[in-house]
């Protein structure tokens, strides 16, 4: 894996860190040229915490659940918000979507584990995944999950299975690939034809299976599920993809006579991570939705079900940020110039993975113009290891403290410990105070599992 190639004509931006519009999480401030964020000082932070470090501004994260929770229910009040928890994942983070009323979308066991771990509602909870264990499934049902999200016909068999060994009706959502192109990376698309998620609806193959759930015992069919992608900025995709789904829904009814109560149309809406990048506002998409439903639902004389949305990226990305040091500059004449921090691919894979944008200011400097254009690659073993590709930057000198804006989803939750880095601690900020909720990682840990 190598980096791609530097744009060396690029020019920096000159902008300061509070210039840097939607990608500031919302409590940003520059004293004394330090950047703030939550009231608290991010230099004296990574002084006392040490780095590479994740930082989240909690008055962000609960006002973003507050803003889909409300701006959903008041353009379609039958609705509810799950959070995705695969974006980000801690105990904290769970206690707060519990706290402000979100439902909760799990994949996999230890998902569920931790939510139930903080009394997370089980019958709020969502259980997806394209390959859910028996032991998974046998777990989320005994715990009496208020869905399992069905991703295909072999899936169903288990399920109606286990829910009759333990007794139990499991009510189920089925899954379906709407065959929507969303405008977002190819990695992160997801509900177009060629996917491993979800009943395809290739010749009518998603429609047929709905009779085989409606005829499975020990299962209660509500509704439909779909996630065309993620980062999309482009509500007209999600419009679309509704107006494919009530279009099965309709069809559903005139078929199978079922009328489904639940619509969930996954997650997916895009955030900033440029200093240029204008997503739509969560309460436009919430209206644009539950336009869309009312408008297709009334067209085709369907009763309204209960809208669903399963936000991760747009709940928690802005929120958080990573601070690291800096160890080392290089210069490489007519190539690039690169800027070294204490973490890297460890903390942040998505740069390596599909060059993912992230900005980055000098949180020492955070009040002067970033003039460089660096590299700011990690310290792995990898020739791709890299937060930051051709990024501004202020000139940079052995000990500043970096801080990398939009680090809040799929950062700490795709965290590894290559070249057996210590995963960071997770900071939340608020109102002046700082406070661990997950410690950092000691060397013991990455041990302890070792016989
Ligand atoms: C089924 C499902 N729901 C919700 C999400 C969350 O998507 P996002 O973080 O883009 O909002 C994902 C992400 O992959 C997903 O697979």
């Amino acid at each position: 894996m190598s980096l791609p190639k530097s744009d060396l004509s690029k020019q920096a931006d000159n902008r300061t860190a509070l210039q840097l519009g939607a990608v500031l999480p919302r409590t940003a401030e520059v004293r004394g040229g330090h950047l703030v964020i939550g009231g608290v000082d991010m230099v004296e932070l990574a002084h006392e915490q040490g780095t590479a470090l994740y930082v989240f501004d909690e008055a962000d994260v609960r006002a973003r659940m507050a803003e889909y929770r409300d701006a959903l229910r008041e353009a379609y009040p039958h609705s509810d918000v799950l959070y995705a928890s695969k974006a980000f994942l801690n105990k904290e983070i769970l206690r707060i979507a519990r706290d402000e009323g979100l439902c909760l979308d799990v994949s996999g066991g230890g998902e569920l584990a931790c939510a139930l771990a903080v009394d997370f509602p089980p019958e709020r909870i969502f259980v997806h995944g394209n390959n859910k264990t028996e032991r998974e499934l046998r777990e989320a049902i005994g715990a009496g999950v208020g869905r399992i999200v069905l991703d295909s016909r072999l899936e169903l068999q288990r399920v109606s299975r286990i829910a009759g060994e333990l007794g139990r009706t499991q009510k189920v959502l089925m899954r379906v690939t709407p065959g929507v192109e969303a405008d977002t990376h190819e990695y992160i698309k997801t509900g177009c034809e060629d996917s491993k998620f979800g009943f395809t609806m290739l010749e009518d193959f998603a429609f047929r299976c709905v009779g085989d759930v409606l005829a499975a015992p020990n299962v209660e069919l509500t509704g439909f599920h779909c996630h065309i992608g993620s980062q999309i900025f482009a509500l007209h995709s999600f419009a679309e993809a509704v107006q494919v789904m009530v279009g099965f829904c309709a069809r559903v009814r005139d078929h199978y006579g079922l009328q489904a109560a639940d619509l969930d149309m996954g997650g997916g809406l895009g955030i900033a991570y440029g200093a240029d990048d204008e997503p739509s506002a969560i309460g436009d998409f919430a209206r644009r939705l539950a336009q869309a439903v009312k408008g297709g639902c009334e067209a085709e004389g369907l009763p309204l079900p209960r809208l669903l949305v399963e936000p991760g990226r747009s709940l928690v990305a802005n929120a958080g940020v990573t601070l690291y040091t800096v160890g080392i500059l290089k210069t490489l004449p007519g190539i690039r110039k690169y800027v070294a921090v204490d973490g890297g691919m460890s903390d942040n894979i998505r740069t390596a993975l599909y060059h993912a944008d992230y900005e980055a200011v000098i949180a020492n400097k955070a009040d002067k113009p970033r003039t460089e254009i660096v590299t700011l690659c990690g310290k792995h073993c990898e020739s791709g290891d890299a937060v930051v590709l051709d990024g501004s930057l202020q000139p940079a000198e052995l000990g500043d403290i970096v801080c990398v804006f939009g680090t809040g989803a799929y950062c700490y939750t795709m965290a590894s410990t290559y070249n057996g880095q210590p995963r960071p601690a997770i900071v939340f900020v608020r109102d002046g105070q700082a406070r661990v909720v997950t410690r950092r990682e000691t060397y013991n840990d990455l041990m302890s599992r070792d016989v």
